[in-house]
């Protein structure tokens, strides 16, 4: 009898339209445990494997609302748009601070529940991540290179790496993503 896949064997089936959207933009959904709910947008982060399960390793600033509710939350989702698509959502969520304002209402995306984790994920996104934090670690500033340190933190407003363990990944539009 045919057994059913699981999530370790799909995390990857669709990483490249994933890898080929990231550099534009890609949502990071968390609602933590005082249900608080926000998204902002990531261009950097890393899909792999990590004490044999598969990973979503997520790069978020201090600064940012994302971090304090991440601080608060056990999960978090990553929702794809079909590539080159919601520009404008994701500019406005890239520039713009949950702390000031309802992202999802100004950018008029949605939300569903997920299927394994609190957070939700946005319904205009044709590909989800549900990701299960399992591990946070800050940069060391002595070791980053001098001239990426002198780009990136001037202003000393390192990163906080977020390891989500991919729990479930799907598309939600057909046809979008082949
Ligand atoms: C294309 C793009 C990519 C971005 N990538 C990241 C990222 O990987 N990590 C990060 O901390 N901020 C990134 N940002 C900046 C945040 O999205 C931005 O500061 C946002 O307003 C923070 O929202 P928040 O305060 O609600 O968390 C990016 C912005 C844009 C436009």
């Amino acid at each position: 009898m045919a057994m059913s896949k699981d999530y370790h064997e799909t995390y990857y089936e669709h990483g490249e339209d994933f890898l080929k959207q990231l550099p534009k933009g890609v949502f990071i959904t968390v609602k933590d445990n005082k249900g608080r709910v926000n998204t902002m947008t990531i261009a950097w982060g890393h899909i792999g494997v990590i004490w044999g399960k598969p990973c979503f390793i997520a790069y978020v600033r201090y600064s940012r609302f994302t971090y304090d509710v991440l601080l608060n939350a056990g999960d978090f989702t990553i929702n794809v748009p079909a590539y080159g698509t919601l520009k404008k959502e994701l500019t406005l969520a890239g520039t713009q601070s949950g702390r000031d304002i309802d992202k999802f209402k100004e950018a008029g995306l949605t939300l569903k529940d997920s299927h394994k984790v609190t957070s939700p994920i946005i319904n205009e996104c044709d590909l989800q991540y549900e990701c299960k934090i399992i591990y946070q670690q800050s940069q060391e500033p002595a070791l980053i290179q001098p001239s990426i340190k002198e780009r990136h933190y001037k202003t000393h407003d390192t990163h906080i790496m977020f390891f989500g363990e991919i729990v479930d990944s799907y598309t939600t539009k057909k046809g979008s993503h082949s």
